[in-house]
């Protein structure tokens, strides 16, 4: 019997509706398996945690989050009004997503954009542009840069209002994550597009630097070099031309939204936080307050989540590729939600849980 702990971070808003999606699939996954187990935890996080328990990310949480197998964490955050109740360091970006990520070390976040035939429709762009399908993975590094870097905020000797921020790596980190990346690359495509920005950021030209004293430990993987703000036009125009893409930190967090919005929408988003030891997965979108409570969310970016826990934490490929296939038929069959589908669009518009309940029966049939 092979036992896995989860620790559950339903978090904000949607969150908790999304979760519970999520669970009905691990469940369906388990009970395929007899020789498998499922520890389903749940634990508070996120500003509905500051007000419940008074910490966004409670000890309690972090305790969890170490003794699991693998964290599945639902997106944080409430609307403007109700997060100005908060300390700004309690909210819940700078108060859990952020400490999360460092605390668990997860360097690598592994985005998928991926568009396949099913959900097609869903995207913004032209078909001859979408051509056969898109299926990108964006590689973000998620611990270090500017979002890590020391802040300094004050009054300078002109007496005006001043704010540093600092975009600072070590080699080892940079190193860490472009082997990552370089690993992927070989995994798929053997095409691997390095984006940076160093015709202005010194951390771009050390980051290209390694990227180039490492290339030769994969000699099979093409290195493509590209400016970051070249690669915002290219990823409209012409996203099949990539397949891996790695970056820092805030170009990862801007070209993965992008990323949702060449899908149509970031609900298509599902991601993984990857470190040596320790693994935690989550939509890349918000918690979207508007639509919280209406059951009307799609909760493809959370199902999509535990098919890459099921990969990554467990090595569970089998059913993890069951898990997408399911998903995509139940768009492959006509469904959708009214988050993503306009009445009179063609689809027969279904709910939250009623869209949870298809992928189970699809799964059921593999
Ligand atoms: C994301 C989000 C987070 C980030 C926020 C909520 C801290 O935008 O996961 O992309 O900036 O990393
Ligand atoms: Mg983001």
């Amino acid at each position: 019997m092979k036992k896995h702990k989860i620790a559950l971070l339903a978090g904000d808003a949607i969150g908790p509706e999304l979760m519970r999606e999520a669970v009905k699939v691990l469940k369906a996954v388990e009970a395929r398996n007899s020789d498998l187990e499922f520890d389903l935890i749940e634990a508070p996080f996120g500003a509905s945690a500051y007000f419940e328990v008074g910490h966004p990310f409670p000890d309690e949480t972090k305790k969890l989050c170490d003794e699991a197998d693998a964290v599945l964490k639902g997106p944080v955050g409430l609307s403007y009004e109700e997060t100005q109740k908060i300390p700004v360091d309690m909210q819940a970006e700078r108060g859990a997503i952020l400490p999360l990520r460092r605390h668990l070390n997860t360097y690598a976040n592994f985005r998928p954009v991926s568009l396949p035939k099913a959900l097609a429709h869903f995207s913004p762009l032209k078909p001859e542009i979408v051509g056969d399908g898109i299926d990108i993975l964006i590689i973000r590094e998620l611990v270090g840069g500017l979002y890590f870097g020391e802040k300094e905020t004050g009054t300078n000797p002109e007496g005006l209002r001043y704010v540093k921020e600092t975009l600072e790596y070590d080699e080892k980190q940079i190193r860490q994550i472009l082997h990552v990346a370089f690993q992927q690359a070989q995994k798929r495509k053997k095409v691997l597009h390095n984006i940076h920005k160093s015709n202005v950021l010194k951390s771009s030209v050390l980051w290209n630097e390694i990227v180039e004293e490492l290339a030769p430990e994969y000699p099979d993987v093409e290195v493509k070099h590209q400016l970051v703000d070249s690669a915002a036009t290219a990823l409209c125009l012409n996203p099949t031309q990539f397949d891996v893409m790695v970056m820092e930190n805030m170009f990862g967090d801007i070209l993965s939204d992008q990323g949702g919005g060449i899908l149509g929408s970031l609900g298509l988003m599902p991601s993984a936080c990857l470190g040596d030891n320790k693994a935690y997965y989550e939509p890349s979108h918000g918690s979207a307050p508007d639509i919280a409570g209406q059951n009307i969310a799609n909760p493809y970016s959370m199902i999509g989540s535990v098919a890459l826990m099921l990969e990554h934490s467990f090595d569970l490929r089998e059913e993890a590729a069951n898990v997408w296939r399911a998903i995509q038929s139940v768009f492959a069959d006509g469904y959708s939600t009214p988050d993503l589908s306009k009445p009179g669009s063609g689809v027969t518009m279904i709910n939250t849980d009623a869209f949870g309940d298809r992928v189970v029966e699809a799964l059921g049939a593999f």
